[in-house]
């Protein structure tokens, strides 16, 4: 989908050639707090949300959907939250190349797009070279947190999740569909007030794993917005 882009001026929107200049995120946020990452924020609803909970984390929130991008800044400008950036940015391009080996206490994947149709499946974020990607890129007992109302995505995710033995799995059932606690995201809301149901999958990566660092595979695609 193209998108019209425009200037982003808010504070807390971080360009790439500020990321490179500042050379890493506890520059950026002043402080060494351990990192947590959402990918496609959407609006930033949930970020927000999950941020107010944890001041004692920082949170990036990526997108690549410019207008998205936009909201998501004025939502954390409103909440007056200190503890989180916004970049436009891919998400397999951001890990490769900003995120190192343990970086991030947790990343959250809430209502990614489906790609539905059999032939666009490949397509999917969640594969198993961005699991490979993702474990190595998570520190010890970080969390892999993926939600979708999408069936076949949520069980291939959850038979993905659930059969990697880098992750502690103590959970019953390889996904859920009781969110307890976890915040709603705009998509969440939507699909919940259809009575869909959410498929919730949360695994930790399991302690003193070595992870060889992943190679970008071939064909590897960035979806890139154009103007940046
Ligand atoms: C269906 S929306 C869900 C938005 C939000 N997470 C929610 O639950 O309301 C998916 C979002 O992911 C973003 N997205 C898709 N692929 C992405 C990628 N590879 N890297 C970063 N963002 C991505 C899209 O631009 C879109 O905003």
């Amino acid at each position: 989908m193209s998108q019209r882009m425009t200037l982003i001026t808010s504070p807390v929107f971080i360009s790439e050639a500020r990321l490179k200049q500042a050379g890493n995120f506890a520059a950026l946020f002043g402080n060494n707090n351990p990192l947590a990452l959402e990918i496609g924020c959407g609006i930033g609803d949930f970020v927000v949300q999950v941020a107010a909970r944890h001041p004692e984390r920082n949170f990036i929130a990526i997108d690549i959907f410019n207008r998205g991008c936009r909201q998501t800044c004025t939502r954390i400008e409103h909440a007056n939250l200190s503890n989180i950036l916004m970049l436009r940015i891919e998400a397999r391009y951001l890990l490769h190349h900003y995120l190192g080996e343990g970086s991030l206490q947790a990343i959250y994947i809430n209502c990614p797009d489906p790609w539905p149709k059999k032939r666009q499946r490949k397509r999917r974020l969640l594969n198993q070279d961005f699991l490979d990607l993702a474990l190595f890129c998570l520190q010890d007992d970080g969390e892999l947190n993926f939600c979708t109302d999408f069936v076949d995505y949520g069980e291939s995710a959850a038979e993905l999740l659930s059969t990697d033995s880098r992750f502690n799995n103590q959970a019953t059932t390889p996904y859920s569909h009781n969110l307890d606690n976890y915040p709603i995201s705009k998509y969440m809301q939507r699909f919940l007030d259809r009575e869909q149901p959410i498929y919730l999958c949360r695994y930790r990566k399991k302690a003193g794993l070595e992870i060889a660092p992943p190679t970008i595979a071939k064909g590897f695609r960035l979806r890139w917005p154009k103007g940046e």
